[in-house]
């Protein structure tokens, strides 16, 4: 049974949709004579709305039974148990819905159209409509919910946007009015603002916006006032730094600064030796100065500075205390800088001092002082050393030296060597360079000449030599050329009887070959004495076997 009745609305359903799809196939506001069902009615409304204020919501149906007073109903849909509003019109008339929004009617609604006493015609539903009921934001606040707004670098940040009254509201954080940097430590969520760990740069004015919206040009939004959130830098690792003073009385005292780079004051520093706490004080700044006893030449023990500002403590090297004062040789050296044209345009002197712990440096000129900067100098002062640079002219010539003394005591003064120095002395080599210099130019020349000479004398022994051995190879491949007779060999009609000895020593074959000036003689006394030289070769490598056995 209900499957059945199922079937009909739904056929019903379909002969609807296929009336209103026809164009022309109904009139608005005409009924149509003798239908006995009911059109789909049509929900017509706005889609946002402000809270508590009167909207108005139509619902129609096109095709509807004559003669037939018509009742419309507005639900949630979902929820028929409530109706929002109830009309009921004849021949088609338009029903009207006057709302006092509220929050609860935010959703979808429905318009649903019955044929007064007649339970025959099956009711109909139109399509849903949602409804956006916009409650405009006010009252936006800030709430620190992580407590403190004053605290130390490294811990977290959980802020909350409170509004007193809004909804469909987004968020938006500013720090000191700008949006908020993007970074992985930031978290926003909503309302919700997390910083996992607050930096020093974190620090500034936070406030929230809340904005809700009605439709594009219907925006309200509300402002929190700034919250103040101060995060405070852990003090570094402080530096110890002394310097020493004399008393009146002739004794002496180190001034100990204690001195960190970054930490939010207060900090308290405490100055601890390694047996004992010497003393502490907590300041706006950040550094703090303890005075003690100095004995020189002493070694009185390591002294160490500790700082505190969040909860831990940080502390320093040990540093050792001992005041040596100036002693031993002071010395003044130089080197130079060479211009373009090999000339010496710059000059640097340094002086240091064998030993001493706080050595002041003075550079003096013709007896007068040079002091931080002048016209042709600069004096740097460095632990190790002091240096004077020079711009080597007219003004700077003269005679320097340096002198060092104790920084906190000026009775003892060590003076270096004087040096006298100007444009001439600089660019004029000293004697000793130059004679050096020459004497090993001499040298060389002597050295070259004298190996040049060997050379030749030997080279021309070589050359004849040489030449011989041309000459032969030349006769060699001659002779393969030439027809010869092999047995009678002459050279110059004496038999080739040439020994080791007077191949080695005399280089009568080669004059030989130069008398001769017929081609063919040559040729054949070469070709000869190239027999006679490979008979000598083979003789003596037939000795020399003799003798190695
Ligand atoms: C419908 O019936 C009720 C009583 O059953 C009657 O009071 C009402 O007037 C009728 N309405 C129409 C429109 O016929
Ligand atoms: C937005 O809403 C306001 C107030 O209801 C109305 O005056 C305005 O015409 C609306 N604008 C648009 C674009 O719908
Ligand atoms: C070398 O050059 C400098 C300038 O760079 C000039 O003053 C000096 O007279 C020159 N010296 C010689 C020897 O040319
Ligand atoms: C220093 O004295 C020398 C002579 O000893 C002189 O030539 C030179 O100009 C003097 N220098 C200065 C800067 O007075």
């Amino acid at each position: 049974m209900t499957t059945l009745r199922t079937t009909v609305v739904v056929l019903l359903g379909f002969y609807t949709f296929c009336q209103e799809t026809i164009p022309g196939a109904s009139v608005p506001g005409a009924s149509v004579p003798g239908a006995s069902v009911l059109g789909r009615p049509l929900l017509y409304g706005p889609s946002t709305a402000l809270e508590k204020t009167v909207e108005e919501f139509q619902c129609e149906v096109l095709r509807y039974p004559k003669e037939e007073s018509i009742l419309y109903q507005l639900f949630r849909e979902g929820d028929r148990s409530k109706a929002l509003g109830f009309y009921s019109a004849l021949s088609g008339e338009m029903a009207n819905f006057p709302l006092f929004i509220t929050a609860s009617y935010e959703g979808y609604m429905v318009c649903v159209a019955s044929v007064q006493n007649n339970t025959v015609i099956q009711p109909t539903v139109s399509q849903r409509h949602h409804l956006r009921v916009v409650d405009p934001v006010n009252g936006a606040e800030v709430v620190v919910q992580s407590g403190s707004v004053e605290f130390y670098e490294g811990k977290p940040l959980s802020l909350r946007c409170n509004i007193a009254k809004g909804n469909h509201v987004s968020y938006q954080w500013l720090v000191d009015g700008k949006p908020l940097p993007l970074s992985p430590l930031h978290n926003q969520t909503q309302e919700q603002l997390f910083i996992y760990r607050m930096v020093p740069q974190d620090s500034g004015e936070y406030t929230c916006v809340a904005t809700n919206q009605l439709n594009i040009t219907k925006v309200y939004s509300s402002r929190s006032t700034a919250k103040v959130i101060k995060v405070k830098e852990l003090v570094s690792e402080p530096d110890l730094l002394f310097l020493v003073l004399k008393e009146r009385d002739g004794t002496y005292f180190a001034l100990v600064t204690c001195q960190s780079l970054k930490g939010t004051p207060p900090i308290t520093f405490s100055l601890n030796s390694r047996s004992e706490f010497i003393s502490t004080e907590t300041v706006d700044e950040r550094f703090a100065t303890f005075s003690i006893p100095v004995v020189l030449d002493l070694h009185m023990g390591f002294l160490q500075c500790q700082a505190q500002n969040g909860d831990g403590v940080v502390y320093g090297q040990w540093m050792a205390m001992h005041v040596v004062p100036v002693g031993g040789a002071v010395t003044m050296h130089y080197d130079t800088d060479v211009g373009e044209n090999f000339s010496i345009v710059g000059l640097r002197f340094y002086c240091s001092v064998e030993r001493g712990t706080f050595p002041q440096y003075r550079w003096f000129l013709n007896g007068t002082v040079l002091e931080g900067r002048g016209d042709f100098y600069w004096v740097e002062n460095q632990p190790e050393q002091s240096i004077l640079l020079l711009s080597v002219g007219r003004s700077s010539a003269g005679t320097y030296h340096c002198e060092v003394s104790d920084s906190f005591d000026g009775t003892t003064v060590i003076s270096s060597e004087a040096r006298y120095i100007d444009k001439e002395v600089l660019n004029h080599l000293p004697t000793t360079v130059v004679a050096v210099v020459f004497g090993c130019f001499l040298f060389l020349v002597t050295l070259v000449t004298t190996c040049c000479f060997i050379g030749l004398l030997y080279q021309k022994r070589q050359y004849l030599v040489e030449k011989s051995t041309l000459d032969l190879k030349l006769g060699l491949e001659m002779h393969n050329i030439m027809v010869f007779d092999d047995d009678d060999e002459e050279f110059l009609g004496r038999k080739c009887i040439m020994d080791e000895e007077d191949y080695m020593e005399d280089d009568g074959v080669v004059r030989a070959a130069r008398i001769v000036d017929s081609d063919q003689v040559k040729y054949q006394c070469v070709i000869t004495a190239a027999r006679c030289v490979a008979r000598c070769h083979e003789k003596r490598a037939a000795s020399e076997a003799q003798t190695t056995l």
